[in-house]
Parts: structure tokens; sequence; C-alpha cells
């Protein structure tokens, strides 16, 4: 078979994945430009008509690996990449030679081959530094042990259209000081707001973040945690929390249980917020335990347009790492 056999198309995908490397394993890879760029971009796909979007990344395609379970990030990756014309190829790690114990660093070369982008959602975060490491695509997290990133980007615009604004926000994260939480503080760093997390003491959330964010340098970011929820609610804008006992910390259920009772999002810690606070969770939500039935389900809860907004992100994201190569 000549060269002049190979239709243009394969050819041009296989020069651009040679030189392709943009990764997002967390916010801190952008800079206070790129996430202010993602955030605009994402309320103009909000508002575009589907159509519209649907020849955006028409030839492109991700693979989107989960070891874990999911419902908002499969579903919302997968509709928002076939929405704007791209190929998502879902997999489950116990249905890929991953299982049977193929090197990372091998599935990572193929899948390069074969994709514009990797999108994993990992026990563990090195996995997604092993994977972005031999990837010559970028590879994009859908959640680790330190960071939701995608979470994350969803979650200001949701700020963003509950207070028209998100600079200067004050945003409480009540709970457990996990991934999702690390996420919120870059995030915070990223688009100037004023983060106070409250967590029982062992569950604080990494020193190593609150530093990634400190360095990110924007004005009007600050990070101050308390040992008491009420006091970190105070005032402010959004209150947020998350699950106890994040997948992969089932075994620790019991002792979690005892250790978050008095973290628990309930009337009396929305009442110590200003009156039009937001309530906000990135679900699934456990209620009785980090959220009562009644805030989930009050009128200053927008945990389903949060939910949404993981769509309209998702597609903006995959613009913004692909417009290189578009
Ligand atoms: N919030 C979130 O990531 O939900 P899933 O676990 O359902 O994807
Ligand atoms: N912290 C939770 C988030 C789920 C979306 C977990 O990791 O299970």
């Amino acid at each position: 078979m000549s060269l002049s056999m190979l239709s243009k198309p394969f050819l041009w995908k296989w020069e651009r994945s040679e030189k392709m490397s943009r990764h997002l394993l967390s916010l801190a890879e952008l800079t206070t430009e790129e996430a202010k760029e993602i955030l605009n971009l994402s309320l103009i796909l909000k508002k575009t008509r589907r159509e519209k979007l649907l020849k955006m990344c028409s030839g492109m395609s991700a693979a989107l690996i989960f070891e874990k379970p999911s419902t908002r990030t499969r579903v919302s990756l997968d509709v928002a990449l076939s929405g704007l014309g791209a190929v998502p190829v879902i997999l489950s790690t116990s249905e890929m030679q991953l299982s049977r114990g193929e090197d990372l660093k091998d599935t990572a070369r193929v899948l390069s081959r074969y994709v514009d982008a990797i999108v994993a959602r990992v026990f563990k975060h090195e996995t997604l530094e092993e994977l972005a490491k031999y990837s010559n695509v970028p590879v994009v997290n859908a959640l680790s042990d330190v960071y939701h990133p995608l979470q994350a980007i969803a979650d200001v615009l949701t700020i963003y259209e509950g207070k028209n604004k998100v600079e200067g926000i004050k945003l409480a994260y009540i709970g457990d000081g996990n991934n999702v939480c690390h996420s919120l503080i870059i995030a915070s760093a990223l688009y100037s707001m004023d983060i106070r997390v409250s967590t029982p003491q062992g569950y604080e959330p990494k020193k190593e973040v609150v530093k990634i964010a400190e360095n990110i340098c924007s004005n009007g970011f600050s990070y101050a945690w308390f040992p008491v929820p009420e006091k970190a609610v105070k005032d402010v804008d959004v209150v947020y929390t998350d699950t106890w006992i994040s997948m992969g910390s089932e075994e620790e259920k019991v002792e979690r249980l005892e250790a978050f009772k008095d973290w628990q999002v309930n009337v009396d810690l929305m009442s110590k917020a200003k009156s039009d606070a937001i309530f906000m969770h990135c679900l699934p939500a456990h209620k009785g335990e980090e959220v009562t039935d009644e805030v989930f389900e009050s009128k200053n809860s927008v945990v389903f347009d949060q939910a949404e907004n993981r769509l309209h992100t998702a597609r903006a994201v995959f613009i913004f790492l692909w417009k290189e190569v578009g």
C-alpha cells in the first residue's frame, strides 16, 4: 500500500497526536486567564442551541476509563462529547486488559494512537500521572483520590449563575477535606474566592494543596481552616458539602460517621450563613449524614443546576483542550 492510499484525515490525526500533551490532572495546570476562558466558554455554550455545537469537535474521540462508579461524570462526558460531534469510548477497567495485568504505560501509548484524549476516574492520582507521562494526547482527571477538577469548574459556573459573580465570593466547605474540597481550594485561588474550610481534626485538606493554591497568587484569594463549622459558615455566600465517605474509604465508614457527626449541613448551620446563601453538593448526597433532606430540598439548594453544569463545562473543557488542533 502506498502512502497516497492513506486518507488525509488519517495522516493528520497521526501527526497531531505526536505533538499534543496538554493535560488536566488538576486545575493548577491552568492559568487564571485560562480558567476564566473556560468559564466564559461554558456560559456561551450553555446558551448555544445544540444544533450549533454538533460540528465543533467532529472527527475527535476520547477514551473514558472508569475504575470507580459514576453517574454524572460518565453521562455528562458522554453527552458533551457526542453533542460536539466527537466519539466517546467508555471503558470500565474491569473490561480492559489492564485488569489482566497489561501495563498502564502500554495502555496509555496504545490509546494515544486511537483517540484524542484519555479521561480517567481512578483510585490513585499516581495512575493519572503515569497515564499522562506516556500519553501523547491530553489526559483529563475525571476524579482521583486527590482532585476532582471537572466538578470544580461546574461548581464555579453554578456560583456565577447563583450570585452573578465569582470574584470575592465567600464559600464555606464543610466536612471531609477530600478531592472535591481540594479542587475547590484551587478553584478559589484561580477565580479569586475566599474559601473557609471546616473539617474534623485529622480530615483537613492536604497542606500541599493549600500551598499550590497560595502559589497561584490571584488577588482576592484567601483560605482559612476552622475547627467548628459554625465559624466557617458565618456570613458566607455559599455553603458546600460532600460525602463523608468517598469511594475507596468505605472501610472507614463507622469511624467516619462518628468523626463527622457535628459537621452536618442542616437548617441551623445554614442560618449562620447569609440569608440568600446557596447550598451546593457535588452529589451523590447521603441525606441524614452530610446534609439534611430539608437543606437539600430547600429553595437555596442549587444542586441540580450544579449537576447540569457538568455538561456545559465538560464541553468547554474539550473545546479548550482541543482548540490547538482544531
Ligand atoms: N459528582 C460526580 O462526580 O458524580 P458521579 O460520581 O456520579 O460522576
Ligand atoms: N468525594 C467523593 C466525590 C464523588 C463525586 C468521592 O470521591 O467519592
